[in-house]
């Protein structure tokens, strides 16, 4: 027999059709590449036969990394509308609740002119509700697949909106830098702007997050010679552990206290209605990547010269 034994199972299936003289439909098996990535392998077999006698047997294999991934994602979907369903049903309640509690703040920002510490607690408190009331509002969209109002965008200027946004985030560790890092030039998306902030916020809060008081955080864009674009949120906070990766992105999966485990899962689901792609690369100890890959688009013609 010359098929090596590193082959593992397929070696199995081959020597076993060639025992039983009978194909196999479809086999699936778990390989390994030489980097030691996991590949899902399908296999069939046939014999070949000359006058009544087997002269070999033909083995097909398949990748079905592929097909597993969108079965995957398939699945989170699934989840997902049944998310969107329930957030339907509570969506409603809460913004009842928090539209007096923004109006009430409005009005005693206005009425009170606090300084100081007292203002931006109270500058806290609107940004948090309103805040709130947007997460729900969206969810509530989310159930409802609003279709994309795609417009061209220019990326560096949305994405310096972020990162202002960011320099206010109650959440930012005093000595965390945050850059934004793209060009040469300009680059056109076309997007629902809305949806995509609320992607690059959802990726920031888990870089924020990730990197506590102190590190780096990076938001690096650039073009593709395709006029798409890459989007990297690159943090250094301390990584994914390797048990979690194939977890993380999955509905309701967190680590973190108070986290819903949502934000990855809504991220990517955008992403993907602009027929981009989300993926996450981690290192424990080494920090994260999350990189969103889009198509692009031409710029408006008003904005050309
Ligand atoms: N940049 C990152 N660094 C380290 N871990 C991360 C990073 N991004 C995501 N994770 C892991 O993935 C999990 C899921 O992230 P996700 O954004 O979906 O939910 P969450 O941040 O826990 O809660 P929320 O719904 O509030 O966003 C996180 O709990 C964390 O364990
Ligand atoms: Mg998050």
């Amino acid at each position: 027999m010359a098929l090596p034994e590193r082959l593992g199972a397929a070696r199995d299936i081959v020597i076993e059709t060639l025992q039983s003289r009978r194909g196999r439909a479809r086999a699936e098996l778990l390989m390994r590449t030489a980097s030691g990535r996991a590949l899902p392998v399908g296999i069939s077999t046939n014999v070949l036969m000359h006058q009544d006698e087997m002269t070999g047997v033909v083995a097909v294999f398949q990748d079905l990394t592929e097909v597993r991934d969108m079965e995957r994602r398939a699945r989170r979907n699934e989840t997902l509308a049944e998310v969107g369903a329930l957030a339907a049903g509570i969506a409603h309640e809460l913004r009842n609740g928090l539209k007096p509690i923004a109006g009430s703040v409005e009005y005693l920002q206005r009425e009170l002119q606090l300084e100081g510490e007292e203002a931006q607690l109270i500058d806290l408190i609107a940004r948090e509700s309103s805040r709130l009331n947007k997460f729900v509002t969206d969810l509530l969209a989310y159930s409802r697949e609003r279709d994309l109002a795609l417009v061209p965008v220019d990326l560096d200027d949305q994405l310096r909106d972020v990162v202002n946004t960011l320099a206010h985030d109650p959440r930012r560790g005093s000595d965390m830098h945050v850059t934004l890092e793209g060009g040469p030039g300009a680059a056109w998306v076309s997007m629902d702007p809305e949806q995509m902030h609320q992607v690059w916020l959802n990726l920031a809060s888990n870089a924020m997050e990730a990197v506590g008081e102190r590190g780096t955080f990076t938001i690096r864009w650039s073009a593709q010679a395709d006029g798409g674009v890459v989007v990297d949120f690159v943090d250094s906070g301390p990584g994914i552990a390797a048990e979690d990766l194939p977890r993380v992105g999955e509905p309701f999966f967190t680590t973190k206290r108070g986290g819903t485990g949502l934000g990855l899962a809504i991220a990517q689901r955008i992403v993907e209605r602009h027929g981009g792609v989300l993926t996450l690369e981690s290192e424990t100890g080494r920090g994260t990547t999350a990189r969103v890959t889009l198509p692009g688009a031409a710029a408006p013609v008003a904005q050309v010269a």
